[in-house]
C-alpha cells in the first residue's frame, strides 16, 4: 500500500494556506462539507470556460461537448459505487433530494395504512423527516432501532423491530454524530428476508470508505458531492433498476418527458425522468473530478489514514479531564468523526473559543435532534477530519480545547 503523502496532498487544497483570526486555518467541519482540490476547482473552471451548454437539449457542438461531459460523469459514479447499470444513476441536488426523492416517489405509491418503516435512533433529519412525515401521510408506523451504550446499533433491536410488517428500512452508513459505521449489509439482509427494501444515507460514508452498493445489497444509495470533495449542489441517488422503473416521477418540467399534449404526458426513460430541468452541470463536473482524485489516492491509503487519525484523535480527547465523548470509544468501524462536550460549557461558547484558535469544528444538534434528546444534550460539537488533516491538527484541538477550559475555569 501507498503510504499517504500528507504534504502533497494538503498542497492540493488552496484554501488550507489561509489564516483564520490570524491564526494557521485548522478545518475540522469535514462532516458538514469537506474542501475541493485544485483539480476540483480547475474542472469546474474549465467546464464554464471550455464547454459551459445545456445538457440533453441542443444539437450544437457545444451543447453535445456538455452532454458528453455529464454522461461521462455518470458512468464514473456508476463505476464508483460499482451499480450495475448508468441508469440506476441519478443526479440530484444532493443527498437530502435524493432520500426525498424515494419517500415521494417509491413511498407515496407502495406504503400503505398498517406498514412499517423502520429507521434508526441515529439519523440525520434528512433521513428521518422524510419516512416520519411519509409513515403520518399513510397512518404507517415508524420505527427505530436504538443504539447500545457505546454508541452502535444494536443488531438484536434491529432483528426484533424488522417484522413481516416491515416495508422500508433506512439507514445512515456512518453517522454524522458518533462516527460509527453501520453494518448496512446485515441490515438489508434483514429487510430482505422480510420483502422490505433497504434505503441507505450514504453522506458520511462516501469518499471516505470504498462503496459497493451491490456487496451492501442496497436498494437505494444517497450521498452528496460536497462531503466527497465536489462542489455543493449535487448528489446522487442510486437505485436498483426495476425499482426506479416502477417509480412515478416527483419534479415535473423539461428533460423528463418522452411526450407532452395539452391534458397528458408521459415520461423518458430512467434516470431521465427523475432530472427535471437544467441540472447542476458544472457541478456534475467536479464530481467526476473528485472521483478521479479519490481513486488516485487510492480507497485503500485513505481508510488507513483515517484510520489513523481516528486512534490518534481518540486517545487525545480521552485524556482531556472533564470532556465526554459522545460514540465509540474504539476506532473499530468507526469514522474520525468526534462529538463531545465539555463540562458545564456550552457546545456554542466552546466553538467560539476554537474558533479564535482558527480551529473551525460545528457546534449544534447536527441535524440530529432525536439523537441528542437520547443523549440527553441538547448541542454537542463536533470535530470531524478528513485525508488533508494531520496529527497536529490534533494537537492543536486539544491545546485549545484545554486553552478553553482555563478560560472558562478563570471566569467561575
Ligand atoms: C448523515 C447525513 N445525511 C444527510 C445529510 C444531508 O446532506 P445534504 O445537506 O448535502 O443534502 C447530511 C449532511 O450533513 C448528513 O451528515
Amino acid at each position: 500500500m501507498d503510504k499517504i503523502d500528507i504534504e502533497k496532498i494538503r498542497n492540493d487544497f488552496p484554501i488550507l494556506k489561509k489564516k483564520i483570526n490570524d491564526e494557521k486555518l485548522i478545518y475540522l467541519d469535514n462532516a458538514a462539507t469537506v474542501q475541493m482540490p485544485k483539480e476540483v476547482l480547475t474542472a469546474c473552471d474549465t467546464f464554464y470556460h471550455d464547454a459551459y451548454s445545456n445538457v440533453h437539449r441542443s444539437s450544437h457542438t457545444l451543447a453535445i461537448k456538455a452532454t458528453q461531459i455529464y454522461e461521462t460523469v455518470r458512468k464514473k459514479v456508476q463505476k464508483f459505487i460499482n451499480a450495475a447499470d448508468t441508469s440506476e444513476i441519478i443526479f440530484t441536488s444532493g443527498c437530502t433530494a435524493s432520500l426525498n426523492l424515494v419517500a415521494l416517489s417509491w413511498g407515496e405509491s407502495f406504503i400503505s395504512a398498517g406498514d412499517e418503516i423502520v429507521i434508526t435512533a441515529m439519523e440525520h433529519h434528512s433521513n428521518l423527516i422524510p419516512w416520519q412525515q411519509l409513515a403520518l401521510r399513510k397512518k404507517a408506523k415508524l420505527k427505530f432501532i436504538e443504539l447500545t451504550p457505546d454508541g452502535r446499533l444494536d443488531m438484536n433491536d434491529a432483528a426484533q423491530k424488522i417484522t413481516s410488517k416491515t416495508k422500508l428500512v433506512a439507514a445512515v452508513h456512518v453517522s454524522n454524530v458518533l462516527g460509527v459505521i453501520n453494518p448496512i449489509k446485515k441490515l438489508a439482509s434483514l429487510a430482505h428476508k422480510v420483502g422490505a427494501i433497504m434505503v441507505v444515507d450514504g453522506a458520511q460514508a462516501v469518499g471516505h470508505i470504498p462503496i459497493d452498493v451491490q456487496q451492501l445489497e442496497a436498494d437505494f444509495y444517497a450521498f452528496s458531492g460536497h462531503k466527497m470533495l465536489a462542489p455543493t449542489g449535487v448528489g446522487v441517488l442510486y437505485g436498483r433498476k426495476y425499482l426506479l422503473e416502477k417509480m412515478t416521477p416527483v419534479m415535473y418540467g423539461g428533460e423528463m418527458i418522452e411526450h407532452v399534449s395539452r391534458f397528458t404526458s408521459s415520461w423518458a426513460e430512467i434516470p431521465f425522468k427523475f432530472e427535471a430541468g437544467t441540472p447542476n452541470i458544472a457541478g456534475v463536473r467536479g464530481l467526476g473530478a473528485a472521483i478521479d482524485y479519490l481513486n488516485k489516492i487510492s480507497f485503500q491509503t485513505i481508510t488507513e489514514y483515517e484510520q489513523e487519525l481516528t486512534d490518534c484523535a481518540l486517545n487525545a480527547l480521552k485524556k482531556i479531564t472533564a470532556l465526554t465523548i459522545y460514540g465509540p470509544l474504539t476506532s473499530k468501524e468507526r469514522l474520525p468523526i468526534f462529538s463531545f462536550n465539555l463540562d458545564k460549557i456550552h457546545a456554542h461558547d466552546l466553538a467560539t473559543i476554537l474558533d479564535a484558535e482558527g480551529v473551525e469544528v460545528r457546534a449544534g444538534h447536527h441535524c440530529a435532534e432525536p439523537l441528542m434528546t437520547d443523549l440527553g444534550v441538547i448541542a454537542t460539537v463536533r470535530a470531524s477530519f478528513y485525508i488533508y488533516n494531520t496529527e497536529k491538527d490534533i494537537d492543536i484541538l486539544v491545546e485549545a480545547i484545554e486553552k478553553a477550559k482555563d478560560f472558562f475555569n478563570h471566569g467561575n
